[in-house]
């Protein structure tokens, strides 16, 4: 199969959808790939890697387009790639079509064939193609979170693990799953005090046993979360409802509990942000204040680490970047059904129940 890698033309979006080590696993299974010239230097991934590993580079995006059956990359298509995709060409990446209705029109009018990262699963339902990036998400949280903890960038002043003699700082993780787990996993490895808290108790239960022993559980109620805001320094926002627009579970009448300087990482401001006082904000503008409390409400945290998230996002999708260009995306889907999930739209139809509920399409 000739596979296409365009450069992402998203703004801000520093990620390419296959590194030179994956394009040589399916060069070897004698696939043809061709790269757009400096598709993935913002990655860290210069052009000279791309043609060692025996992919051929095209300079403009439109011969991308134009010679590949199936299309690699890690955003939806933006505007100006709409009439580059040919009819029943493939088009593997993440689309969340449900909240972008022009998209979606110009997909079914492509007639090409959509299958999104976003919705392929794992027989026990878990996201594969999602999980590496909440995994970078939830680390960077801590990461960002203690950056902003420093004086010189409005915050307390206080350093996450102490030293002998001086407490630790408190972090307060809300919400227990992929992003919670890895936030509260670094919080601890730098000697931070942690609570996490979820609503599951099996959950609570795993992370109980599988979080080192400075990570404290707590079932997720207002009362509890009330109780462990005064004296908490850095506040992780991480809770998720599938489908559903995230809960407020820090209401702005519990900001003044906080202490001045301390911060709050909304993770979950992709689905609306589940602190009630947060905004979207940008890389390049990341936070802004309310009440004296810092908040950090990047909605796309991986694109500040295009290297290490590329690298991750790859690892998850070169498997089925394989099999289809093996078997064609038909048998692929065929012979996996999670995979076959990740189709929304097929030359022209709309295939994903929820995608066509999102616009009253049913
Ligand atoms: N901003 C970014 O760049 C970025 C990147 C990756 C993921 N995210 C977002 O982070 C959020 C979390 O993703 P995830 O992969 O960890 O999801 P997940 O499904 O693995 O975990 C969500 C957890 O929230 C818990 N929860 C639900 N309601 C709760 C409540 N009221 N109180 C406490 N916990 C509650 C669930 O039980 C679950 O354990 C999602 O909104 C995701 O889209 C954002």
């Amino acid at each position: 199969m000739i596979i296409g890698v365009p450069k992402e033309i998203k703004n801000n979006e520093n990620r390419v959808g296959l590194t030179p080590a994956g394009v040589k696993e399916i060069i070897m299974r004698g696939h043809q790939v061709y790269v757009q010239q400096s598709a993935g230097l913002n990655s860290g991934f210069p052009d000279e890697a791309y043609l060692s590993a025996g992919a051929n580079l095209l300079p403009t995006i439109e011969e991308v387009y134009a010679v590949a059956e199936m299309i690699v990359k890690v955003k939806e298509p933006i505007a100006s790639e709409y009439p580059l995709i040919r009819e029943n060409q493939l088009l593997f990446t993440y689309f969340h079509f449900a909240s972008d209705e022009n998209l979606t029109k110009a997909m079914i009018a492509s007639k090409a064939v959509c299958l999104a990262y976003e919705t392929v699963e794992k027989p026990d339902g878990s996201l594969p193609l999602l999980i590496p990036m909440s995994e970078v998400a939830g680390r960077m949280a801590t990461q960002e979170g203690t950056r902003f903890l420093e004086k010189p960038q409005g915050g307390k002043g206080i350093l996450l693990g102490g030293v002998p003699g001086v407490k630790p700082a408190k972090v307060l993780v809300l919400g227990g799953g992929i992003v919670g787990f890895n936030a509260a996993k670094m919080a601890a490895g730098l000697g931070a005090e942690v609570i996490i808290a979820d609503i599951s108790l099996p959950r609570l239960r795993w992370l109980n046993e599988n979080l080192p022993a400075n990570v404290k559980t707590l079932y997720s109620s207002s009362h509890n979360i009330e109780g462990e805001l005064r004296d908490t320094d850095l506040v992780i926002g991480a809770v998720l409802i599938p489908g559903a627009k995230a809960p407020y579970v820090l209401t702005k009448e519990m900001i003044p509990l906080l202490k001045k300087g301390s911060v709050l990482v909304d993770v979950a401001i992709d689905q609306g942000g589940c602190f009630e006082t947060s905004h979207a904000t940008t890389h390049a503008n990341p936070v802004y204040e309310i009440n004296g409390v810092i908040h950090y409400c990047v909605a796309n945290i991986p694109g500040a680490v295009p290297h290490t998230s590329t690298l991750a996002l790859t690892n998850a999708t070169l498997p089925y970047v394989i099999t289809l260009a093996n078997e064609g995306w038909e048998k692929a889907c065929e012979m996996d059904h999670g995979l076959r999930l990740g189709l929304n739209i097929v030359k022209g139809k709309i295939v994903y129940q929820a995608v066509a509920e999102a616009f009253g399409w049913a």
